[in-house]
């Protein structure tokens, strides 16, 4: 498998992607600030800025981010951070698995500020969940998940803190089982063939 990776900002999960050696094809931003493309830039991988911006509709974005994709021969897309919804046209065209991480335990508290959200219900347990990526919001078939205690003192810094450890744990982990064909989705769950 040859991996594409889509962020937008901070980079950490793609860091802890690219310690664990796969084969990175392409990394894309649609933010030209991303540290993630700094990350990419010093490890020597092909990046690219996409402007949002320089396509007529979102379609036209999408077919060129599809474009470059396939330019660089890859089979496997990874979502980390990419603060941008992928429409169906995406996900019907892309002809491969979208992988995404989201920082709470599905179906719990989908979209934005997960962990705001997490914290005003006051829920004991939070966590983080790598999941296909189908034409809903976070809502595809669950890879794997990873457990946090949330306490009465944590704020949302601590909390991110505490939930980037196990995406940075997790999310390599499943794209591993992706890569080696160890998982298979029936009636939208995911099996797991170790
Ligand atoms: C992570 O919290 C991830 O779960 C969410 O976006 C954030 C990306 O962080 N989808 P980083 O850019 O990988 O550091």
């Amino acid at each position: 498998h040859k991996l594409a990776v889509f962020a937008s900002g901070r980079g950490s999960n793609l860091q802890s992607i690219i310690d664990q050696g796969f084969n990175i094809g392409v990394i894309i931003s649609d933010k030209k600030q991303a540290k993630a493309l700094e990350k990419a830039k010093e490890k020597k991988i092909p990046s690219l800025f996409i402007d949002p911006k320089a396509f007529s509709s979102k379609t036209e974005y999408e077919k060129e981010l599809l474009k470059v994709v396939n330019e660089h021969n890859c089979n496997l897309i990874c979502l980390a951070g990419f603060m941008r919804i992928l429409s169906p046209y995406f996900i019907r065209n892309a002809q491969m698995k979208i992988l995404n991480i989201h920082p709470s335990l599905l179906p719990s508290f989908p979209g934005l500020h997960a962990h705001q959200q997490a914290l005003d219900y006051g829920v004991k347990f939070s966590g983080c969940t790598v999941h296909f990526v189908d034409e809903g919001m976070d809502s595809g078939p669950i890879i794997m998940q990873a457990v946090v205690p949330v306490s009465d003192e944590d704020t949302e810094e601590t909390l991110v803190n505490k939930i980037l450890k196990e995406e940075h744990r997790i999310y390599p982990e499943a794209i591993r089982l992706v890569v080696e064909e160890k998982i298979k989705v029936q009636n939208r769950k995911v099996i797991i063939n170790e």
